[in-house]
This record gives structure tokens, sequence and C-alpha cells, in this order.
């Protein structure tokens, strides 16, 4: 465990440039992070996770300036940073021929995702580092992803060379991702609002068409998959199941937010998650989350909790 001061950051930042993987706290969730540039560093990320595809990974940059080394910049990325970076929206844009990234962030594709973390260890581990950091969540692959140094421990240790300790991350579900290609197209809802990267462009986000080249190829369906079995939209608790409340028409043996506040239960999802997982639970009932703002990415990682197992997934 590496303290979050600048002692450990500096820690932190000389292991990534000799090709360790070090996870660290971003405003959404923990990311594994390796050099960018690295292809074997980066190749470690997918061993430590048993990431079963070569998935794209996304790559966290100080700011847009820094994005613009490594992919064909737009307008509407222009826009887009300006309104929310740093922050939880990741961009998905043309690869810049050149960027001295390893082919293997983007798993061969002609694009690549990027994002400017809005946390100060985040951010201070950037400055540190001075190059770009390819990181995906800190979880072993096809878990709940970690919104605390200890649920990173539970999932990786002794596969990682550390963890940076930044507490609880604030946002607690993954950024929102948009695709720039020919129509800006949610490719993942997040903890940016879809709504709110409507507004910044002054239209709507497309949906993604399956076999597009611009997808989210992690986006399949069993993810964020906690141990015991999950049920949707649930009023009560059945046998054997714990009941997870929201607001207070279903309060539950614990809850995402008692007020019905969409921000702490974003906050909260994994946090209770994980917790529900390691008290060995075997069902998990959740209350209703209303479709929008947060509630989209929300709704969106409590389906994927409650897909089917067993099917072949490419767990992020
Ligand atoms: O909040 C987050 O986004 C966290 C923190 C650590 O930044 N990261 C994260 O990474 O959630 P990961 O690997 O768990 O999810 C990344 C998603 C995957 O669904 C992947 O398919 C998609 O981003 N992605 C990455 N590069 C892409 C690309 N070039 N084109 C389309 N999708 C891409
Ligand atoms: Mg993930």
């Amino acid at each position: 465990m590496l303290t979050a001061d600048a002692a450990g950051i500096a820690q932190a930042a000389a292991l990534l440039d000799q090709g360790a993987l070090i996870a660290f706290p971003t405003e959404t969730v923990y990311g594994l992070g390796a050099d960018a540039r690295n292809g074997a560093a980066v190749a470690r990320i997918f061993a430590a996770k048993d990431r079963p595809q070569f998935n794209p990974l996304i790559v966290h940059v100080a700011d847009a300036n820094a994005a613009q080394i490594y992919a064909e910049w737009s307008d509407m990325a222009d826009r887009l940073a300006a309104a929310f970076w740093p922050g939880p929206l990741t961009l998905v844009l043309p690869l810049r021929a050149g960027s001295g990234l390893s082919p293997l962030v983007s798993a061969g594709q002609p694009s690549v995702a990027l994002r400017a973390p809005d946390h100060p260890v985040g951010a201070a581990l950037l400055a540190a580092f001075g190059g770009p950091i390819a990181a995906p969540s800190a979880n072993p692959s096809g878990r709940i992803s970690p919104t605390q140094a200890a649920h990173v421990l539970a999932g990786l240790d002794g596969r990682i060379a550390g963890i940076v300790d930044g507490g609880a991350c604030p946002v607690g579900v993954e950024s929102t991702i948009v695709g720039l290609g020919d129509m800006p197209t949610l490719l993942r809802p997040g903890g940016l609002p879809a709504e709110a990267v409507e507004a910044a462009l002054g239209m709507p986000l497309a949906a993604p068409v399956s076999g597009a080249p611009l997808t989210a190829p992690g986006q399949l369906a069993s993810h964020y998959a906690p141990r015991a079995g999950v049920r949707l939209n649930a009023q009560r608790a059945q046998a054997g199941e714990v009941l997870v409340g929201f607001g207070p028409d279903v309060v539950g043996d614990t809850t995402l937010s008692a007020s019905g506040d969409l921000t702490e239960a974003a906050a909260r999802l994994f946090e209770v998650l994980h917790a529900l997982d390691a008290s060995g639970v075997t069902g998990i009932a959740v209350a209703p989350i209303p479709d929008h703002g947060l509630g989209r990415a929300i709704n969106d990682r409590l389906r994927r909790a409650a897909a089917p197992r067993g099917a072949p997934s490419s767990g992020q």
C-alpha cells in the first residue's frame, strides 16, 4: 500500500516507469495503471485481471493538450473536454498516427479512449509520471469495480506492484464513454449523466450499433458480477435474499440512498455489492432505480450484475 502523499506518488510513478502495475484512485473507481507506451507493461494488465481477451483500455491523460498527442482532435472533442474535463467522461476518438501508444491499448483498433480524471491523487500521479497511463478498473475480470483500496487488495493482492490509497472514490461508477465518430454515440452510461453531454453538444447521443467499429467491446452481458444472484426491481426480499433499498418506499436491509438521491446511490453501489459479497449472502434483491441521470449508469451495472453467468464474458 502506498500513501497518497508526495513520497507515495513519487514511488508509484517510479514503478510505472519500470513497467510495473500500480492501482490508483480516480473520482469514478480505482484504476489498474500501466505505462500506455510500454507493450509489456500493458500486457501485464490483461494478465493481472485474467482478462480473457484484449479489450481496449482507457488511457488517462492530464488534460486536453495531452489528449491531442494521442488522438485526432475535433470541435466536438474540444467542446466536451472544455465542459467536462477533468471529470467522469471518456472520449473515443480516432487514434493519431505515430501516437507512441502500445497497439495493445486499442486492441488493434484505429481508435483510442481518453480521459482526464478529476481526482487529486490520479492527477498528481499523472503529473509525476509525465506520460499516458492505461488503466481499466482495478478488479479481476468480471467482478465488481473497486471504489476503495481494500477492494483492490481483496481482488488483486500479489498481482500488482502497489496501490495508492486515496480513500473512497466519490462518484463510484465508471466514466461515461462517448464515441466521437460520424455521430456522437453513448457507448457506456456512467458517472456523467448522458443528458449533460447532450446539452453541451446541443444534440442527442446515438445508441451504439452492434457490430459497428465504434462500440465499447467490453460492454457485454455479465459484468460487475457479485457471487450472489441479483434480482432487480424488487419491492421486498424473498427467502434467502438481502434487500437493497432506494428511497423512502423501499427501505431494505441496507440502502443505496434512503432519501432517493442518485448521486449518493452511485457512490454507494459497488461498496454495497462488495460488502454483501464478502458477507457470503446468496441472493441480492435491489429496489427499482429511476432510469435517468446517474440512474442510467446504476441500472446498466445492475442489469449486468443480474445477467446469467456461465456464458463466456469478456469481463472488464
Ligand atoms: O471510470 C472509468 O472509466 C475507469 C477508471 C479507472 O478510469 N476505467 C474503466 O475501464 O472503467 P474499463 O477497462 O473497466 O472499461 C473500459 C471500457 C471498456 O468497455 C472498453 O471496451 C471501452 O472502455 N473502450 C476502451 N477503448 C475503447 C475504444 N478504443 N473504442 C471503444 N471502446 C473502448
Ligand atoms: Mg471495468
